[in-house]
């Protein structure tokens, strides 16, 4: 595999193509047989540096570094010297004198990881695990590698993505690689109050989840994020379902083979039916898989391994 040297994963718009494909065809050759890859990192050192929540990308990257050989050190921000006061940049140089080869760091602020990534040294990768509303690339890895392997190609695909997308990192990533695959159609439905103000360069914006199903190859359903807004009037949840969850009937709107994502966590009967989760259709416990190989592709290509 010949991939571009990357230093840090800090968002999608700063892969070239050929580096994004590079990584999406590694996890793939990955997903195909994992043990291939076994301890090709064995003794180098990951540090999840997490102050936010999280289940999926935290336990997906400790996972992809164990298989890879990696020894993975967690730091659990209310038990750290960070409820002493100390500074987040205090905290990061004093974990990067450690020596770890990777860090990866989830925040709540938009500009963390980009500004923490400028104070690393050239011996230490950082690897954005989602900021603020800005950007989680490595699920945005996730999602294009799960349809690369179910569906072959992105580009000729119309693709919906619903919910709350104005508060997610999720989108704003998927968004960048979706548009980078050349998909056919980029569709963001939502609530107005929920919808980005600003219009999205190769997007459609849609206030009705039954018009943008319509015709849809791939929907993926995002929850709403309330951590990351104070005052705003929503519908209760049981309206906001009404209006915009995904049930099978609106599923039944889309084209017939169409696909349903979930970054996760869901919350079901909100911004998603129960049936929908566990229905055929649905590929969210696949990009759960997925999230195996595509942060062991981001790993092993990061510290030029691949
Ligand atoms: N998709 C995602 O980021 O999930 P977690 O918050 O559980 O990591």
């Amino acid at each position: 595999m010949n991939n571009p040297a990357i230093q840090h994963l800090l968002d999608i718009d700063s892969l070239s193509f050929e580096q994004l494909n590079a990584l999406l065809d590694l996890a793939a050759e990955i997903s195909r047989d994992p043990g291939a890859f076994a301890n090709r990192l064995e003794g180098q050192i990951m540090i999840n540096l997490f102050f936010e929540p999280s289940t999926r990308t935290r336990l997906s990257f400790e996972i992809a570094a164990k298989r890879l050989g990696m020894r993975v050190v967690n730091f659990w921000s209310e038990s750290s010297s960070s409820v002493k006061g100390e500074a987040l940049i205090d905290t990061f140089h004093t974990l990067t004198a450690m020596g770890p080869e990777v860090i990866t760091i989830r925040h709540s602020r938009d500009g963390v990881v980009k500004s923490l990534a400028a104070e690393a040294d050239k011996a230490c990768h950082i690897i954005n695990a989602g900021n603020g509303r800005h950007q989680h690339p490595t699920q945005a890895l996730v999602d294009a590698l799960t349809l690369k392997l179910t569906r072959g190609d992105v580009a000729p695909l119309v693709v919906t993505i619903a919910g709350d997308i104005e508060h997610s990192r999720v989108a704003r990533s998927a968004i960048d690689v979706f548009r980078k695959l050349g998909a056919a159609e980029i569709r963001l439905a939502g609530p107005e109050e929920l919808l980005p103000c600003e219009d999205i360069d190769g997007t459609e914006k849609f206030t009705s989840l039954d018009e943008a199903a319509r015709g849809a190859d791939v929907i993926m359903m995002l929850r709403i994020q309330r951590e990351r807004f104070g005052e705003l009037e929503l519908p209760d949840e049981a309206a906001y379902f009404e209006t915009w969850g995904l049930t099978p009937q609106r599923l039944g709107l889309a084209n017939e083979a169409c696909v349903v994502m979930h970054p996760g966590p869901v919350n079901r009967g909100v911004e998603i039916a129960s049936e929908v989760v566990d229905g055929e259709q649905s590929l969210i416990r696949q990009q759960a898989k997925n999230g195996v190989f595509a942060r062991m592709a981001v790993l092993l290509t990061l510290l030029n391994k691949a």
